[in-house]
C-alpha cells in the first residue's frame, strides 16, 4: 500500500477551509489533511508530530504564517508552501528566501488542484532530500579524506594536470613552508622547489614525468627540498597519475618524506662500517706489522747498546726510535678504537707518563705544558699505551684549540670519592687528572656531544679522539668529562688508584738484573726470535729457540729428561698453523707443575693476555707490544740507564713470580 502523507493546513479563512477538504476527500487514500486555523495551534500541532507538507497562509489572526517556516531550508523537515491572496506577491517572494519550498497565490482554482500540487511538491521534496543525503555524505567522505591526508605522516600534495596545487596536507606545508592557503593553486615547482645534492641543478618537474609516462615514478636519489625559508632537507618521493572513472589522468599526487634523519643515520653507519673494516683489516696487519715493528725496536736497543755513550749514532738511534715508537702508536689507536682492546693492566705512577706523552704530542707546537705532579700521588693500574693515547688525544685537542700559542696545564690529584653522585664511578680512591688549556672554549651544548663518535667541529677532524678517550678510561672503570666557562677548557680524569701499596711499587728493582739459566723461547717469526735471544743472551741467559707449540713442548720435555730445565719459557700465543701459546702451556705444565711461562703476542686485545692470570698457567705477559714498549722500556732502558725508575724487568719479574709461583701464588 502506497504511503499516506500527513499535510497541515493553516488557514483562518473558512471558505478556503472547505475548498480544500473537499478536495483532498477525494484521494483520502493518499492524504491525511489536518487543519488548524491560528499560529498558535499550528506550533501545538508540530510540536506534537510531524507533517509531511504544510499549507500555511501567510497572514493568520495571531501572527505571520512564516513564523512556520525552517529558516535555513537545508535543515528543513518537511517542506511548506505559503498561501498568499493575490497581490501579495512579494510577502511570497520573501517566504520563499526564508525556506518556503513553493507559494500559491490563493484562488477558487488553485485551491481545488491542492492535491495535485501536494503531489508535486512532495515529489520534488523527495528529490531535494535524496539530493542532500548523496551531498552530505559526499561531503562527510571529502572530509574524512581531508583529515586523513592531513593527518598522514607523510607529505601529500596534488595537483592538476596543468601542475597546479589543488591539495597540500600539514607535514607538505611543515616540509615545504608554503600553507594550504597560499599554496593552492600555485605552480608546483614554486612550492616544491627541489634540487639535486650534489649538483645543485633544479630536479625535473615531477608532474611532467608523471604525465609523459602515465604511471608511478619514483624521483631520483639525492634529491633535496628547499623550503621556502631556504631550509634544505633530503627527501625521498614519488610521484603518481590520479585517474578517474574513465582512466583518464587527472592530476597527479606526490609523496615525499623527510630524509635527513635517516641518511645521517646511514652516513653514520657507514663511517662505522668504514671504520670496523679499516679496524680488522689493522688487526690482521698487527702481527706483521708488530713484529716488523719488534725487529726495529729491539735492535735499535741493541745498537744503542754497543755504541759507545756520547756517540752522534745515539742520537741519531733515538730518533729512529722514537719515529718507530710513533708508528706503533698509530696503529694501537686504530686497534683500541675498532676492536674494543681490553686494557693490559700493570700499576704505574701516571706523572711520568703525563709527562711523557703530553711533551711527546706538543713536540713541534708554539704551546707548551706546565705541570703540577705531587711526588705522593697513588699509583694506577692502567694500561700505559692505551692512557698516553687518551692523555694525547686530550692535549692535542688543547693545542689545536690554541692556534696562537699557549700553556696547557696539567694537574693531578688524589681524591676520594665518597659519594657516587659526584661522578657516575664507583665511591673509592681515585687520582684525578686536569688538563686545562686556554683555548677557544667549548659552547654549552657541544658539552654533551663532544664524547660522541664523530662529533666534530674541525675542518679536517674525525671526531674519534675523545670518543676512544671515552671508552678507554671507561674500560678503566675511571670517569671523564669536561667542563668549559668563558675561556679555555678543561678535563678531568678519574682513574681507579691501585690497590698495591706504593712501598712495593718503589721497591720494585729499576735496574737490570742480569742472570743466568736456560730460557726457552717459543715464536714463529725468525726475526723475533733472533732479536729476543740476543736480547735475553746480552742478560746472560742461554736461549733456546722453538717455532711453534710442538717442538717447543718437545725441548721441554727433553731438557727435564737431560736435568737440565729451562728457567723460564716465553710463548707466543698465536702460531699460524701449528700449536700455540695456550696449548703448549697446558702441555708443559703437565710435564712440569712449576714451569714459569710468560705469554707473549703481538694481539694486546687478545682474551688470554689481557687475563692472563685467569688463564691459570701464565705467570707473566710479555706482548710483542711488550718486546716493543714494556720490555723494550725495560731491556732498552737498561742499556741507557733508565730514568724512571719505573720500569719492569721482565726476567726479573719472571724470577719473582717464579718464586711466588713455587710458593703457591699463582699470580705476579
Ligand atoms: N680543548 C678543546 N677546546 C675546544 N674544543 C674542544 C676541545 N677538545 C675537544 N673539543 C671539541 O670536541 C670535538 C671532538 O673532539 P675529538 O677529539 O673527539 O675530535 P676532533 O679533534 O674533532 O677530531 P680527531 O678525531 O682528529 O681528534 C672537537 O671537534 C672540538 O669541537
Ligand atoms: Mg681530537
Amino acid at each position: 500500500m502506497a504511503k499516506q502523507f500527513k499535510i497541515l493546513m493553516v488557514e483562518d479563512e473558512p471558505a478556503h477551509v472547505e475548498l480544500v477538504r473537499r478536495a483532498f476527500e477525494k484521494h483520502t487514500e493518499r492524504f491525511e489533511l489536518a487543519v488548524v486555523s491560528s499560529l498558535k495551534e499550528a506550533k501545538q500541532y508540530l510540536s506534537a508530530c510531524r507533517p509531511d507538507l504544510v499549507l500555511v497562509d501567510l497572514f493568520l489572526p495571531d501572527g505571520m504564517g512564516s513564523d512556520l517556516l525552517p529558516g535555513e531550508a537545508a535543515g528543513a523537515l518537511y517542506p511548506v508552501v505559503v498561501m498568499t491572496s493575490y497581490g501579495d506577491e512579494k510577502a511570497a517572494v520573501e517566504a520563499m528566501k526564508a525556506g518556503a519550498l513553493d507559494y500559491i497565490a490563493k484562488s477558487e482554482v488553485t485551491l481545488r488542484d491542492m492535491p495535485h500540487l501536494a503531489t508535486q511538491v512532495l515529489r520534488e521534496w523527495r528529490h531535494i532530500t535524496e539530493r542532500r543525503k548523496a551531498e552530505a555524505s559526499l561531503a562527510e567522505e571529502k572530509e574524512r579524506l581531508a583529515v586523513t591526508l592531513r593527518s598522514i605522516g607523510d607529505a601529500v600534495i596534488t595537483t592538476d594536470v596543468e601542475g597546479r596545487i589543488s591539495l597540500i596536507n600539514r607535514v607538505a606545508e611543515q616540509l615545504t613552508g608554503w600553507r594550504q592557503e597560499e599554496a593552492l593553486g600555485e605552480p608546483l615547482e614554486r612550492v616544491f622547489n627541489t634540487i639535486n645534492e650534489h649538483t645543485r641543478e633544479c630536479c625535473d618537474n615531477p608532474v611532467t614525468k608523471v604525465l609523459e609516462t602515465g604511471g608511478i615514478v619514483g624521483l631520483a636519489n639525492n634529491t633535496v627540498l628547499v623550503s621556502k625559508d631556504g631550509t634544505e632537507r633530503v627527501i625521498e618521493d614519488s610521484g603518481a597519475p590520479i585517474l578517474d572513472q574513465q582512466k583518464g589522468t587527472i592530476g597527479v599526487v606526490l609523496v615525499f618524506r623527510d630524509a635527513t634523519e635517516k641518511r645521517r643515520l646511514q652516513d653514520e653507519r657507514q663511517k662505522v662500517q668504514k671504520l670496523e673494516s679499516i679496524g680488522i683489516l689493522a688487526g690482521g696487519i698487527a702481527h706483521d706489522f708488530n713484529n716488523s715493528l719488534t725487529a726495529i725496536i729491539g735492535n735499535i736497543s741493541l745498537a744503542k747498546f754497543y755504541a759507545n755513550p756520547g756517540d752522534q749514532i745515539l742520537e741519531k738511534l733515538e730518533e729512529i726510535e722514537r719515529a718507530a715508537m710513533r708508528t706503533k702508536n698509530l696503529t694501537q689507536q686504530l686497534l683500541t678504537f675498532s676492536k674494543g682492546g681490553k686494557p693490559i693492566k700493570e700499576i704505574v705512577s701516571i706523572a711520568e707518563l703525563l709527562k711523557e706523552a703530553s711533551i711527546f704530542a706538543l713536540r713541534g707546537s708554539n704551546v707548551r705544558c706546565t705541570f703540577d705532579l705531587p711526588k705522593d700521588l697513588w699509583p694506577v693500574s692502567i694500561d700505559a699505551g692505551q692512557i698516553s693515547q687518551v692523555i694525547s688525544n686530550i692535549i692535542i685537542n688543547a693545542e689545536q684549540s690554541m692556534p696562537a700559542g699557549g700553556v696547557i696545564e696539567v694537574k693531578t690529584q688524589n681524591v676520594e670519592i665518597s659519594s657516587p653522585a659526584r661522578i657516575p664511578s664507583k665511591s673509592g680512591k681515585y687520582v684525578k687528572i686536569s688538563i686545562r688549556d686556554q683555548g677557544i672554549g667549548i659552547p654549552r651544548d657541544h658539552l654533551t656531544r663532544i664524547f660522541d663518535p664523530y662529533f666534530t667541529t674541525k675542518q679536517k677532524g674525525s671526531g674519534i679522539g675523545l670518543t676512544v678517550a671515552y671508552s678507554i678510561v671507561d674500560r678503566h672503570n675511571g670517569y671523564i668529562t669536561a667542563e668549559s666557562e668563558g675561556e679555555g677548557s678543561t678535563f678531568h680524569m678519574y682513574l681507579p688508584a691501585a690497590e698495591m701499596a706504593i712501598s712495593e711499587l718503589s721497591s720494585r728493582p729499576s735496574k737490570l738484573m742480569h742472570g743466568v739459566g736456560k730460557v726457552l723461547l717459543m715464536d714463529d717469526e725468525h726475526i723475533i726470535r733472533k732479536v729476543g735471544s740476543e736480547m735475553l743472551q746480552l742478560l746472560g741467559y742461554e736461549v733456546v729457540c722453538a717455532r711453534d707449540g710442538t717442538e717447543a713442548v718437545e725441548l721441554y720435555r727433553l731438557a727435564q729428561e737431560k736435568g737440565h730445565a729451562f728457567e723460564a719459557v716465553i710463548l707466543d700465543l698465536t702460531i699460524p698453523g701449528g700449536m700455540g701459546g695456550e696449548e703448549a702451556v697446558s702441555k708443559i705444565l703437565s710435564l712440569d707443575p712449576t714451569a714459569a711461562v710468560i705469554v707473549s703476542s703481538g694481539y694486546s686485545n687478545d682474551q688470554v693476555i689481557a687475563e692472563y692470570r685467569h688463564y691459570g698457567a701464565f705467570s707473566s705477559t710479555l706482548t710483542t707490544m711488550a718486546f716493543d714498549h714494556s720490555s723494550w722500556r725495560c731491556f732498552g732502558a737498561c742499556f741507557c740507564n733508565d730514568q724512571s725508575g719505573q720500569n719492569d724487568i721482565i726476567l726479573k719479574r719472571y724470577l719473582e713470580a717464579r718464586n711466588r709461583f713455587q710458593s703457591g701464588a699463582n699470580v705476579i
